[in-house]
C-alpha cells in the first residue's frame, strides 16, 4: 500500500483519553456521517490508548475491555465500516502502552494478526516503555513487517515523536506517516512549538510517508484531556492551515458530536483540504525570509499554494517576491490568486504579493494559477 495523500479522520485521545467506550465510538461514527465530515474526506475513526484489558488472554492475545467494549472490537469495526468509515486502533512498541496497558513488544506478529482479524485499517504505534537494549528502528521495522504480512491493508502510523533521529530510518520501516514531534495540547504556544520543530523536518516530508504533526485541537476550546487554555478561532484557522500545508494527517481531536459552526467551517474548508490532499503530495518550501513566514507548495497540474503565516506575537508584513519562486520578469508570467479563507478573488498579481499587516497568530492562504503578464 502506497500512501498517496495524508490520511484524514478522528481520534479519541485529545478529548476522551482514558474515557472511551463503544457508545462513544458508535455515536462518533454516526456524527462523522451526519455532520458531513466523511463527505469532506475524514474517513478514519481511530481508537487510541486504553481500550484493552491489563492482561493478555491464555493465547497471548490482546483482549478488548468488555466493560468498555461489550460487543467486542470485530462488531464495532463492522459498525464503523457499515457507515463507510475505516477503523483504526492503537498499540505501542514497548513493554507497556503510554497509559500502562499491554503493548506489542515481542508480540508484534500475533498482534498484527489480531488487528487484521478484527478488521482494523489503521494502527497507531507508540514509543513508550521501549527497552533500552532494542533500538527504535528495529522495533518499528518489526511491526512494519508484521503488518505487511497480516493479510490486510493496514495504514501504519508510527508515533515515536521524532526521537532517535526518526526521520533517518522511518521510511525503511513501512510506516505511512510518522509523528515528527511530541504531544499537542490545546493552546497556541504548543501549536507554535510544533510548527517551529517541523520547519527543519520538511525535507523528510512527502508522498509515501508524511510527517504527522499530531491530532488537531481545532474546536476543543479548552475541553477534554488535551484541553488547556483553548485557542481563538483565528488561531485554530492558522493551526489547520499549517497542518494542511505541511501535509500532516488531518486527524480531528475535538468532540465532533458537539461542534460549533466555526469549527465545522474550519475543518470542512474544501479548498484548504484540497491543498493537503493534493495528488502530487509534494513538500512545501520556505520562500523569502523576512516579515511573516511564507511557505509555497507546487501542486498537481501547475497551480501553487502560498501560505503566509504569522506565528509571532505582533503583526508582520506578509510578502513574497514572485521572482523567489521562479516567476521573474524574464518568465513573463504572473499569478492569479484566490484567498482560501475569505473566498475572495485577488485578481492578477505581478512581481510581489503583499499583505502590509498580517495579525499575530493569523495567516493568509492562497491558491494561485500561473498566467501571462
Ligand atoms: C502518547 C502519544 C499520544 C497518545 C498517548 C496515549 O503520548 O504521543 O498521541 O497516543 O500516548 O497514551
Amino acid at each position: 500500500m502506497i500512501q498517496k495523500t495524508p490520511p484524514m479522520g478522528w481520534n479519541t485521545w485529545n478529548t476522551f483519553g482514558y474515557e472511551i467506550n463503544e457508545d462513544l465510538i458508535r455515536t462518533t461514527a454516526d456524527a462523522m456521517v451526519s455532520t458531513g465530515l466523511l463527505a469532506a474526506g475524514y474517513n478514519y475513526l481511530v481508537i487510541d490508548d486504553c481500550w484493552s484489558l491489563k492482561e493478555r488472554d491464555a493465547n497471548g492475545r490482546l483482549v478488548a475491555d468488555p466493560q468498555k467494549f461489550p460487543s467486542g472490537m470485530k462488531a464495532l469495526a463492522d459498525y464503523v465500516h457499515a457507515k463507510g468509515l475505516k477503523f483504526g486502533m492503537y498499540s505501542c512498541c514497548g513493554t507497556l502502552t503510554c497509559a500502562g496497558y499491554p503493548s506489542s513488544y515481542d508480540y508484534e506478529f500475533i498482534d498484527a494478526e489480531t488487528f487484521a482479524s478484527w478488521g482494523v485499517d489503521y494502527l497507531k504505534y507508540d514509543h513508550c516503555y521501549k527497552p533500552d537494549t532494542t533500538p527504535s528502528d528495529l522495533l518499528y521495522r518489526k511491526m512494519g513487517l508484521a503488518l505487511a504480512n497480516c493479510g490486510r491493508d493496514i495504514l501504519f502510523s508510527a508515533c515515536s515523536w521524532g526521537v532517535n533521529q526518526t526521520h533517518e530510518w522511518i521510511k525503511s520501516t513501512g510506516a505511512h506517516i510518522w509523528r515528527s514531534t511530541g504531544d499537542i495540547t490545546d493552546c497556541w504556544q504548543k501549536i507554535k512549538e510544533i510548527y517551529d520543530l517541523n520547519v527543519p523536518l520538511q525535507p523528510y516530508n512527502g508522498q509515501g510517508c508524511f510527517n504527522d504533526m499530531d491530532m488537531m485541537v481545532v474546536g476543543m476550546h479548552g475541553r477534554g484531556l488535551a484541553g488547556v487554555t483553548g485557542c481563538t478561532d483565528e488561531e485554530y484557522r492558522t493551526h489547520f492551515s499549517v497542518w494542511a500545508m505541511f501535509n500532516s494527517p488531518l486527524i480531528i481531536g475535538c468532540d465532533i458530536r458537539d461542534m460549533d459552526e466555526m469549527t465545522k467551517q474550519i475543518l470542512m474548508n474544501k479548498d484548504v483540504i484540497a491543498i493537503n490532499q493534493d495528488p502530487a503530495g509534494r513538500q512545501p518550501f520556505r520562500a523569502g525570509h523576512y516579515g511573516c513566514d511564507t511557505w509555497v507548495k507546487f501542486l498537481e497540474g501547475g497551480d501553487i499554494a502560498i501560505l503566509i503565516v504569522n506565528p509571532y506575537d505582533s503583526a508582520c508584513r506578509g510578502t513574497l517576491h514572485l521572482a523567489d519562486i521562479g516567476l521573474d520578469v524574464a518568465s513573463n508570467k504572473a499569478i492569479k490568486a484566490r484567498d482560501l479563507w475569505s473566498g475572495e478573488d485577488l485578481g492578477i498579481i505581478k512581481d510581489e504579493i503583499l499583505f502590509p499587516s498580517v495579525d499575530a497568530h493569523s495567516c493568509k492562504f492562497l491558491r494561485c494559477s500561473i498566467v501571462n503578464r
